[in-house]
């Protein structure tokens, strides 16, 4: 902790150039995204397991503190692959480094350019919820919705702090280079090589969701469902995400092959991502280091089992029948 306040100060102390900023801007839109993971994969995975939950999730996604979010989330996304894909580019090709102050102009540019077309998009679609005098759920019953998050956090804190107080307790101190660096390095060529797979990925998703659909139309008996040549009749969220997952071409659920990448892709570097990012402020104890990569570890391996099991399975009429029910009971209130 002492080396965060000490990260803070001096970041906010020394005058850097524009590359100790593309630091922390990538490191704080990488957490941005993260956070949204964790809660988007456990919402997403109740469309198969709690289909009531899944119906309340997006309506919560509606709500005005998340529409502004979701704004945020999309500057995150563009800012963080953007200048993923300038630093994978120059540690491919040191001989660019001499360009690299300019690089990151152009990054910060670049970040506006494909903005402000793409805000004017999810504007629109907000604009016309409210202008056909849609009701998005209350700010407060928004925040109450997610609140079980915090405590499956605080669960995960628990199990990697008694991990790690018995594995620090009884295995011994790794030292020197061998393995360790060796995985270090996998890595370092992990994170470049993912990142630049993840751009046309989770650009393509946030296309589909938020520019063609738009996160309103989600819901909206009668539309069209994004990527498929289906209609959500109903108008229920989970209606929606057994019309793409169940949506063949060639006999293949090209959708559901779709999110299987994007799960796998996006889970192993955000969470490795917050691995260096935790234990850079925790260097000075063994005890508390080992706790944050446990956390790490325990993070994606929920997500991966929650996510994968429920691109798995099948989404069943009875489940839409209880989503519809519950759009209903929302909508009454
Ligand atoms: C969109 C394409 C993406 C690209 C091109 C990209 C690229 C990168 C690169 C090159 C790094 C630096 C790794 C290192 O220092 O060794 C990184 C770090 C990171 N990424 Fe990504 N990434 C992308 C998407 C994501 C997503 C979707 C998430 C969240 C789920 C994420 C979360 C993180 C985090 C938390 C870090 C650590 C930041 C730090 O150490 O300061 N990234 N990314
Ligand atoms: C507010 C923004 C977003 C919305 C409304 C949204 C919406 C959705 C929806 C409706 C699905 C269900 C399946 C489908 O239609 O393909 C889904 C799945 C998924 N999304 Fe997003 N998405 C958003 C942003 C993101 C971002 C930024 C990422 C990556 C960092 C992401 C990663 C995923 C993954 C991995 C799945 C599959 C989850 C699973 O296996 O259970 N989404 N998303």
């Amino acid at each position: 902790l002492t080396s965060l306040a000490l990260t803070i100060s001096e970041t906010l102390r020394y005058r850097g150039a524009i590359g100790q900023w593309s630091w922390v801007l990538h490191r704080i839109s990488g957490l941005g995204v993260v956070l949204f993971l964790t809660l988007h994969v456990v919402d997403t995975s109740w469309a198969v397991f709690y289909p009531e939950l899944y119906v309340e999730a997006v309506a919560a996604y509606q709500s005005p503190i998340f529409t502004i979010g979701e704004f945020g989330l999309v500057a995150c996304v563009v800012y963080h692959a953007l200048n993923g894909f300038r630093i994978s580019l120059f540690d491919a090709r040191p001989s660019l480094w001499k360009h690299q102050a300019r690089a990151a102009w152009i990054v910060i540019a670049g970040t506006i350019i494909l903005l402000i077309p793409t805000f004017i998009l999810m504007f629109g679609h907000v604009l016309d919820f409210y202008n056909e005098g849609g009701q998005p759920m209350g700010v407060i019953d928004a925040l109450v919705k997610q609140s079980p998050f915090g405590a499956g956090i605080a669960a995960a804190g628990i199990a990697a702090v008694l991990l790690s107080a018995v594995t620090t307790a009884v295995l011994p101190e790794r030292r020197g280079q061998g393995r360790g660096s060796r995985l270090e390095r996998f890595w370092w060529s992990f994170m470049r090589v993912s990142g630049v797979i993840i751009i046309p990925l989770v650009f393509g998703h946030l296309i589909m969701i938020h520019l063609i659909q738009g996160v309103f139309d989600l819901t909206t008996a009668g539309h069209s469902v994004v990527g498929t040549s289906m209609i959500n009749e109903s108008g229920s969220a989970v209606e929606f995400v057994a019309q793409r997952w169940n949506y063949l071409v060639a006999g293949i659920a090209i959708w559901r092959l779709y999110d299987f990448a994007l799960l796998a892709l996006v889970v192993t570097h955000g969470f490795n991502g917050l691995r260096y990012v935790l234990t850079d402020y925790t260097m000075g104890s063994r005890f508390l280091k080992n706790a944050m990569i446990y956390l790490c570890v325990i993070g994606a391996v929920v997500l991966l089992t929650l996510g994968g099991l429920a691109l798995l399975n099948t989404i069943d009429s009875s489940a839409i029948e209880v989503a519809t029910e519950a759009t209903a009971r929302l909508a009454g209130k």
